[in-house]
């Protein structure tokens, strides 16, 4: 089953409470958080009161991606705030089997984010402790970028992967995603789209989730 994760990285930031529960409204299953720090990404976002306030206007999970440097210092406190899943990118990580440890003994779902450049191998030795991988389709830091074609064979690759190994993680993809390429991205392997620019730019929420569905690869 594909789960579709809003990016409110797209949304109005002056009312993220409301736009929160126009998606849940809307049928989205998670809310996916961009946490941006000015070092890792060229720019800034959303820190962990953000987060525990958000808490409070919502039931569906959040799905927390963390673009910034020193993940570690700040797992804790993510965690606390609401997180129910916590993605780390690997190119932040220096100990990142240990990283994965740490969210994991907080109760949450581990999961470990690659940039479009980063070799799968950055991630094979801890597949058996993931629960999700999530793999960057634009260069991370903003909104509204155009999906890199080549990362779709990516995608197949570490589906082929996680069946080689006989293990059962998600795969999420993040960046550029649309009606129109949500049918390939989602045959190659990933099971938890994200989407900012596309979900919040439509007329009609309940509407382009359900395209977004319809379009993707149901086999
Ligand atoms: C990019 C973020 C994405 C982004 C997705 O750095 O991680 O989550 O907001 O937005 P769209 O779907 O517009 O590419
Ligand atoms: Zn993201």
């Amino acid at each position: 089953m594909i789960k579709i994760a809003p990016s409110i990285l797209s949304a109005d930031f002056s009312k993220l409470g409301e736009e929160i529960v126009r998606i849940e409204k809307a049928g989205a299953d998670l809310v996916h958080i961009d946490v941006m720090d000015g070092h890792f990404v060229p720019n800034l976002t959303i820190g962990p009161p953000v987060v525990k306030s958000l808490k409070k206007v919502t039931g569906l999970p959040f799905d927390v991606h963390l673009m910034i440097d020193n993940p570690d210092s700040y797992i804790d406190a993510f965690s606390e705030a609401g997180a129910d899943i916590i993605s780390v990118h690997a190119e932040a990580c220096i100990h990142l089997h240990r990283t994965i440890q740490r969210i994991k003994q907080l109760g949450k779902k581990a999961a470990v984010a690659l940039n479009p450049a980063t070799p799968l191998s950055a991630v094979e030795w801890v597949l058996d402790d993931v629960d999700m991988i999530l793999i960057m389709s634009v260069n991370p830091g903003f909104g509204g970028q155009k999906y890199i074609e080549g990362v779709t064979r990516k995608i197949e690759l570490l589906k082929n992967l996680i069946e080689s190994r006989d293990i059962n993680i998600d795969i999420e993809v993040d960046g550029g995603i649309d009606t129109g390429n949500i049918y390939d991205v989602t045959k190659a392997g990933a099971n938890l789209i994200v989407s900012g620019s596309t979900i919040f730019s439509a007329e009609d929420t309940s509407k382009i989730i359900k395209e977004l569905r319809e379009n993707a690869c149901r086999e």
